[in-house]
């Protein structure tokens, strides 16, 4: 075999090999996004549960942490290529990350005082914390996911 084309096969299968790499992180990408939301939403019903029957909040606190880490992780798993595939996600995920991370600050800012709130066992703060929270889910959904 001649030697170009010896080189053009192997540079063929290299860029054939990182292009299907990508496809697998875009992926992965989107089953990580997806699994943390549905993550995050087990702790929120719990916690509305709890709300709602009176019970104490102390238990939310690694939760509520959980979810404040979330906030700023999940922005960064709008990565190149996972915009398409199983992925609600819309367009203005990918065109404007810094709005997409501001949006992550304010779940994170809303989790951490639900954090606070559930560790000094404040019902009244931790009902008023969860409005915040819900209110950041909403306005981030609103921009970018789709109905
Ligand atoms: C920074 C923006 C942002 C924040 C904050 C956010 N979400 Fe999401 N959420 C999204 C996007 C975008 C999707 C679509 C992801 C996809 O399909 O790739 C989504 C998807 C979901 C889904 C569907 C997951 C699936 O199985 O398809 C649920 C449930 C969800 N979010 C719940 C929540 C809850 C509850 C909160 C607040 C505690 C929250 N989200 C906060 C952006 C956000």
């Amino acid at each position: 075999m001649n030697r170009l084309l010896l080189a053009a096969l192997v540079a063929g299968f290299g860029v054939a090999a990182s292009v299907s790499a990508q496809a697998q992180s875009a992926d992965a990408a989107i089953a990580a996004r997806k699994a943390g939301m549905e993550l995050q939403t087990a702790v929120v019903g719990a916690a509305k549960r709890a709300i709602d029957a009176k019970e104490d909040v102390k238990p939310f606190k690694d939760g509520a942490n959980a979810i404040a880490m979330w906030g700023k992780a999940a922005p960064g798993l709008f990565i190149a290529g996972s915009d398409k595939g199983d992925t609600k996600a819309l367009p203005a995920a990918f065109s404007d990350p810094e709005g997409l991370a501001k949006a992550g600050l304010a779940l994170n800012a809303a989790a951490l005082k639900l954090a606070a709130a559930a560790d000094a066992n404040d019902k009244d703060a931790f009902a008023a914390a969860f409005k915040e929270v819900g209110a950041a889910c909403g306005a981030c959904h609103r921009t970018y996911r789709q109905r």
